[in-house]
């Protein structure tokens, strides 16, 4: 009666099983996983965001399915302000990035077709691969002081099938950007297998360093779907707004927009009240990032306070984004301490398995947690490693 691709094997794995059974029992939970920015404590301007969406405006339809220009301009205004030049007219405003993925699978991709993404990464994929009937193909990232992409793996995951490469730009959770030499570099590889970039730079704007790193949306050597949207870079997800930017070599970046039109005006997703707020949005983003930063910047210190007064973990280097990675020793499974972890101290890690790290060995854990269940969890999860 249903479709193959929605054959998912849904049963909670032990952790979530484990977790779900310990709120269900009411006990209390120090969660080093929270990523809804929305119950961190941080302060928003309710006011500007309440009356953004009160816009008379949005009383009106007018059916655009790029999205309303005075959407697209904000966009084009965030690029002009992190000083690259991106036009309206190559933006499309989705609900969110997950939407933006699927009309950009939909557009490359037949049945079967591949589709290359970074290992470790977010567990986003799989499910919106499966939907559009996609098979996903990992390229490692390597770490040596530092995250990089093993060229040589993903030149050789390359096959005729091959219509597209993901780049998570800083990726999700090693919080390492693409450096301009290795964005140069996968562009060259793209444009001559002709293959598309996919970039996601949701957490593009969430830098620890001063340096304000290179944006995909200006690249033209290859085809280019450059996304991000309102969920992180306003702290915003309850909001569904989000865009994608076509770039690249004239004739392929026109089809692809002819092709993708034709998608977005098939389901003119967006609402109007959204579209006419965002400019208002966008604009509110500083305040929240100067908060979100500050949070990592002080969770990040007392990790390393507390990493110096002991042997046994350490942390990868982190360049930005909104999680840390802990080397932990590989003594049992990752998932079997993160269940310890929870059932004898009440306090929530994702193993490193969860973003498909290859090999044993490491945990992830939020940095915008707040800063005592952060100190509270670090000391914990120290404690048992
Ligand atoms: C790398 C990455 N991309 C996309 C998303 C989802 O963004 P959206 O809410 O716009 O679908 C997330 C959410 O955590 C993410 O980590």
């Amino acid at each position: 009666m249903f479709a193959k691709r929605t054959n998912w094997n849904l049963e909670a794995n032990r952790l979530s099983a484990a977790l779900a059974a310990h709120r269900a029992a009411g006990k209390p939970l120090i969660d080093l996983t929270v990523s809804n920015p929305t119950e961190c404590g941080f302060q928003y301007d309710e006011e500007a965001i309440l009356s953004a969406l009160r816009n008379p405006a949005g009383l009106k339809y007018e059916p655009n399915p790029r999205g309303l220009a005075v959407a697209r301009s904000a966009v084009a205004q965030y690029y002009a302000e992190r000083g690259s030049v991106v036009l309206a007219d190559d933006i499309f405003l989705t609900t969110s990035t997950s939407e933006a993925y699927s009309y950009v699978f939909r557009t490359l991709c037949n049945p079967g077709d591949e589709v290359l993404i970074p290992e470790p990464s977010y567990p986003l994929f799989e499910f919106l691969a499966d939907i559009q009937d996609v098979r996903l193909v990992r390229y490692p990232l390597v770490y040596d002081y530092g995250w990089q992409i093993d060229f040589h793996a993903l030149g050789q995951a390359i096959t005729p099938r091959t219509r597209g490469v993901i780049v998570v730009h800083p990726n999700n959770p090693t919080g390492h950007f693409m450096k301009l030499g290795e964005m140069r570099k996968l562009s060259e590889i793209c444009a001559a297998r002709e293959i598309a970039i996919i970039a996601d730079e949701v957490f593009l704007d969430f830098a620890l360093g001063d340096k304000r790193h290179a944006t995909f949306a200006t690249n033209s050597g290859a085809l280019t779907f450059t996304m991000s949207g309102l969920s992180k870079s306003c702290g915003l997800p309850q909001m569904k707004a989000a865009w994608l930017i076509v770039s690249g070599p004239a004739s392929s970046k026109a089809q692809a927009f002819a092709r993708l039109e034709v998608i977005a005006d098939t389901y003119l997703s967006m609402n109007a009240p959204i579209q006419w707020a965002l400019p208002t949005l966008l604009g509110l983003r500083q305040q929240f990032q100067m908060q979100l930063m500050g949070r990592v910047r002080e969770n990040l210190a007392e990790l390393d306070r507390q990493l110096a007064g002991q042997k046994s973990c350490s942390r990868l280097e982190v360049e930005g984004g909104w999680n840390a990675v802990i080397r932990v020793p590989a003594i049992r499974s990752d998932e079997e301490l993160a269940l310890e972890l929870l059932a004898t101290k009440g306090a929530h890690v994702h193993p490193g398995h969860f973003y498909d790290f290859p090999s044993e060995g490491y945990v992830v854990v939020s940095l915008i947690a707040s800063l005592q269940d952060f100190a509270i969890g670090v000391k914990l999860l120290l404690s048992k490693s």
